[in-house]
């Protein structure tokens, strides 16, 4: 059990009714509480919930529809996401409890001031090095607008300008990762056909790759449902056209690509993880056609080669500069 659903159900009594668990974990708190119902944006969290509570969990980037009597936020890291999460349950629950539980080392301490700004707000728990928050909303909020709080930018590409459109939470929101900016300038000479973008945040990369290479079919695949609807955005505001996946790791992607191209993931939430970037190069070969290339950018210090090498071939370092190497590999 994680270890914030312990501190829920420490105090039970609470959580009795239709309670909505907004951003909760996959473990067995929904078989605790039987009359409650998930809200997820993770793909993979979605998934494992799905499997052991069919049907009560909703996906996206707002609130399922439906009364509720209360609801629970599981922290989330950005604090942005926090805002709009916060404000988007609350318009749901006048007069109603909302509470918001996480890790002290999640910054619960400081999210519980961005619960304050919504009603009188206090401390219930602090256990398992988490605490847990209440706040009865007495105002309701105005809905809040996934518009008004993306974060619009251009990038000035070497083909143009590229209009970003990022929501928050979303992988270096605002801004242009150093990562991504060499992949950005090292996207030349990829096979053409059907190319995936692999954990594609804003779709910066996918977009780009979709005016570099028109011909060929994109597929941009995020496991966030804000990183998903953010690179919707960004295509349609480049007027390009791909499909977008919300998936968790390669399993969930196509087979029969011509090419991977990714600035692979490093997180789990708040914590840091390569999972899916190890478990993306040791099964690229499967969703690769026979001279499909893997072009990846990485930490230098991260030992990845080896790793290509095991599993898919020849591993060639094209570029290594500011601390981050582009790999390229391409399967026999
Ligand atoms: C380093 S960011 C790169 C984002 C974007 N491509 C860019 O260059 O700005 C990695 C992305 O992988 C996504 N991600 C994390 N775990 C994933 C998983 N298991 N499956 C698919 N995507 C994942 C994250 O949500 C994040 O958007």
């Amino acid at each position: 059990m994680d270890p914030r659903s312990e501190v829920l159900l420490r105090q039970a009594e609470l959580f009795q009714g239709r309670l909505l668990l907004a951003g909760l974990p996959a473990d067995d708190l929904l078989g605790q509480l039987p009359a409650a119902s998930g809200w997820s944006w993770h793909a993979g969290e979605l998934q494992t919930l799905e499997r052991r509570f069919n049907g009560r969990c909703s996906f996206g980037v707002a609130p399922p529809p439906g009364e509720f009597d209360a609801a629970v936020l599981f922290l989330p890291k950005s604090r942005e996401l926090t805002d709009y999460l916060l404000q988007a349950l609350a318009t749901r629950l006048a007069g109603r409890p909302l509470y918001l539980v996480g890790e002290k080392r999640a910054g619960i301490e400081r999210a519980a001031k961005q619960l304050a700004r919504l009603g009188r707000s206090r401390k219930l728990d602090s256990a398992r090095h988490c605490q847990l928050w209440q706040v009865e909303i007495e105002q309701t909020p105005a809905a809040p607008q996934l518009d008004a709080l993306a974060h619009h930018f251009t990038l000035e590409l070497e083909d143009g300008p590229l209009q970003v459109i990022s929501l928050p939470g979303v992988f270096s929101h605002g801004r242009l990762d150093v990562g991504s900016a060499l992949l950005l300038e090292y996207l030349d000479n990829l096979p053409g056909g059907r190319v995936l973008d692999f954990g594609c945040g804003a779709g910066i990369l996918g977009a780009t790759l979709k005016r570099r290479y028109p011909q060929s079919e994109l597929v941009l695949l995020d496991v966030d449902a804000f990183a998903v609807e953010s690179s919707r955005r960004t295509l349609a505001a480049n007027g390009l056209e791909a499909e977008v996946i919300a998936g968790d790791g390669i399993d969930a992607a196509p087979r029969q690509l011509t090419a991977i191209v990714s600035n692979p993931p490093f997180h789990q939430g708040v914590h840091t993880s390569y999972q899916a970037s190890e478990t993306l190069i040791e099964r690229a070969s499967e969703h690769l056609v026979s001279g499909g290339e893997l072009r990846l950018v990485a930490n230098a210090f991260l030992r990845y080669p080896p790793l290509i090498e095991q599993h898919l071939g020849a591993c060639q370092t094209i570029i290594e500069r500011n601390g981050f190497r582009i790999y390229r590999a391409v399967r026999a």
